[in-house]
């Protein structure tokens, strides 16, 4: 296990739910839909008769070809009918769906009928530029509505849409695209951040250079940055002008359930990132179920989740999770911190925030500049909080409980991943809390702490989190990688899903997250590889090679600490720092913090040549290294 992540271990507090707050909410009794979830066949169909299907399942879940599960087999649905069209005939159509805010306070609200119609503009016109079902779309676009209006239009007429994160760089932008092989690209002018524009056109220019499929690109004038944008090439073409005199009227394509949804790229302990692939039906059920009972979704809600669309969360909890369930989502570009630290407090305030759902890295951030930020502003709307993405550490959590909450207000610790889609251990409002344990897995998920072999270890014991059972809203496959699926989750410890984490369980059965168990990083909650940042290192002239760690960092969780072998002649100088940082930002972008780099002269290594990160960790913390009998030098 890797030694410098958040241990959690001696919190043993308990936090009540109010009565105010069972009395509310949809599952008043959390082990009861827990003991209910145990027949999980039968409690996810019960869940799917929410949703809307052209074609009803024959079968809940295929095992037969394990682990390629399937699930609702033979189903026909559409997501965007869900998330929109059927909202048009009801109660809902002049709601709000999408309120956009932005750090600038720029606002734009989209009610289900204008969403309505803009999605289908864009997905005539998708059609038109020759996009057809499975096909696959990409975004490197802010958080913005075109953003939400493009995965939409894809997903009502089929097309896989893979979004790639606007804080990524060309590099790791170019290996996304050219995996994928993607044909049209959807990005923008640039993006708000603490007062400036970042130019992301010129960032998707240079990467389009090295992406031969690409035949369209698409623009959204977002930031009227006119002056990047005066001259467009010949496959480049404005949104507005693509979607202009498009009739507001489009068919959803009937689809499988299991047919692919979307590709989202995700960091492993080897290699590059992975194409997760996520299908339609399940995805839509575990979503939409655990969106509604964690968070609680009521009629009046305004919901707002600050994670960037660009990631899972993004996905599955700022757009797809609340538009299922016809609520209004706020949607927010920005800093958290600008213009000043109170900056997420006042929107809160102004537009009266039921539901608040951020990263644990986010609140360590705002905590440090004490509490008067949130006690300037009433902040009393909010009803439900939650955390993902980290550990948080107990000291985060009651800060949040405390400061943001009012110690009325319960906070969802979700645990999950890009992998499995949705929440997978949280608690339910009715819960009773423990800081920095995300409790128990969700009503209709089973999940364990076992050793190597799959044994279940005894409680209190560190080990493997493993999930035992299938659920709805699983990746199905890794893109065009099925070896990979099946030996980088399932085959280590056979018959359960291997998630990477290290966890340990209690004696009430909650489970403690205590980090990954592999060579990803958790910087600021944003995952990466140390293999990813060594190849972007080993790319720079000077560096002949490089081995990478995660260094603690109080804030972000996680930096990465780089042990540099440099050719002949090179010194580790401000001026080589400098561009060894701009280097990597250039490869792989802000998300890449570095904390440290040490020159050395050779690196720990097996007799197979694998770096022993673990020792460069025991080292780097003036620890024992331990053993050593397979290093080679
Ligand atoms: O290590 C766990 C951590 O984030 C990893 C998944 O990262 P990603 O696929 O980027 O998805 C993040 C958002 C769902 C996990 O393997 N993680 C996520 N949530 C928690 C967490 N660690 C502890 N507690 C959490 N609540």
């Amino acid at each position: 296990m890797k030694s410098n992540t958040i241990v959690l271990l001696d919190e043993k507090r308990v936090f009540k739910p109010s009565v105010e707050t069972v009395e509310r909410a949809h599952v008043k009794n959390w082990e009861n839909e827990i003991e209910k979830g145990k027949d999980f066949e039968k409690y996810w169909e019960e869940k799917a008769e929410d949703i809307d299907w052209f074609q009803k399942w024959d079968k809940v879940l295929d095992e037969s070809n394990k682990p390629f599960y399937k699930w609702f087999v033979n189903g026909k649905t559409n997501l965007t009918h869900n998330a929109v069209d059927r909202w048009i005939n009801t109660e809902k159509r002049n709601k709000v769906a999408i309120l956009y805010v932005n750090e600038r306070g720029d606002e734009k609200k989209l009610t289900y009928y204008e969403l309505y119609r803009e999605v289908n503009k864009m997905a005539n016109a998708l059609k038109n530029l020759g996009v057809k079902k499975g096909e696959t779309v990409s975004m490197y676009l802010p958080m913005c509505p075109e953003l939400i209006i493009s995965l939409l239009a894809c997903t009502k007429i089929g097309a896989v849409h893979s979004v790639v994160y606007s804080g990524l760089s060309v590099g790791a932008f170019v290996e996304r695209m050219n995996n994928a092989k993607v044909k049209v690209l959807i990005t923008a002018d640039g993006t708000y951040r603490r007062g400036k524009i970042i130019d992301l056109k010129k960032i998707s220019d240079e990467a389009m250079l090295q992406c031969p499929t690409v035949e369209t690109v698409v623009v959204v004038k977002h930031t009227q940055n006119e002056i990047k944008m005066s001259e467009l090439s010949g496959k480049e073409i404005f949104y507005d002008r693509l979607v202009e005199g498009e009739p507001a009227e489009c068919e959803c394509e009937p689809m499988d359930a299991e047919d692919p949804l979307f590709l989202l790229y995700t960091s492993g302990s080897t290699g590059k990132p992975k194409g997760i692939v996520h299908t339609t039906g399940g995805y839509m059920v575990g979503v939409s179920t655990t969106l509604k009972n964690i968070f609680d979704i009521q009629p009046d809600d305004l919901y707002w989740c600050t994670a960037d669309i660009g990631w899972i969360t993004g996905h599955s909890y700022v757009i797809y999770g609340p538009l299922l369930l016809g609520t209004t989502t706020l949607v927010y570009e920005g800093a958290p911190d600008y213009p000043d630290p109170g900056a997420w407090w006042k929107i809160v305030e102004k537009y009266g925030v039921t539901k608040f759902y951020t990263a644990p890295t986010a609140i360590r951030h705002l905590m440090r500049f004490g509490d008067r930020y949130p006690n300037i502003y009433n902040i009393s709307s909010l009803r439900i909080l939650g955390t993902v993405g980290e550990p948080i550490n107990p000291e985060a959590w009651i800060w949040y409980y405390k400061n943001i909450g009012k110690e009325k207000t319960p906070i969802m610790d979700t645990w999950w991943q890009t992998e499995t889609g949705m929440h997978m251990i949280a608690p339910l409002p009715s819960a009773d809390l423990k800081p920095g344990s995300a409790t128990k897995p969700v009503p209709g998920v089973s999940a364990d702490v076992v050793d190597e072999k799959g044994n279940p270890v005894p409680l209190g014991t560190g080990g493997h989190l493993v999930i035992t059972k299938p659920w709805p809203a699983m990746f199905r496959t890794l893109y065009e990688d099925e070896e990979k699926y099946k030996n980088v989750y399932w085959n280590d410890i056979p018959g359960v899903y291997k998630a990477g984490d290290m966890a340990r369980k209690d004696k009430d059965g909650y489970f403690w997250i205590q980090g990954r168990s592999d060579d990803v990083l958790k910087i600021a909650g944003h995952r990466i590889g140390t293999s990813e940042v060594e190849s972007a290192f080993g790319s720079h002239p000077a560096v002949v090679e490089a081995a990478v760690i995660g260094k603690a960092d109080p804030v972000k969780g996680e930096v990465i600490k780089a042990f540099l072998i440099l050719k002949e002649g090179y010194q580790l100088k401000t001026k080589l720092i400098e561009e060894l940082k701009e280097h990597i930002r250039y490869e792989l972008g802000p998300v890449a913090v570095i904390g440290e780099l040490e020159k050395v002269d050779s690196l720990p290594k097996t007799r197979s040549g694998k770096i022993m990160r673990r020792i460069l960790r025991a080292r780097d913390k003036g620890e024992d290294v331990g053993d050593t009998s397979t290093l080679e030098e």
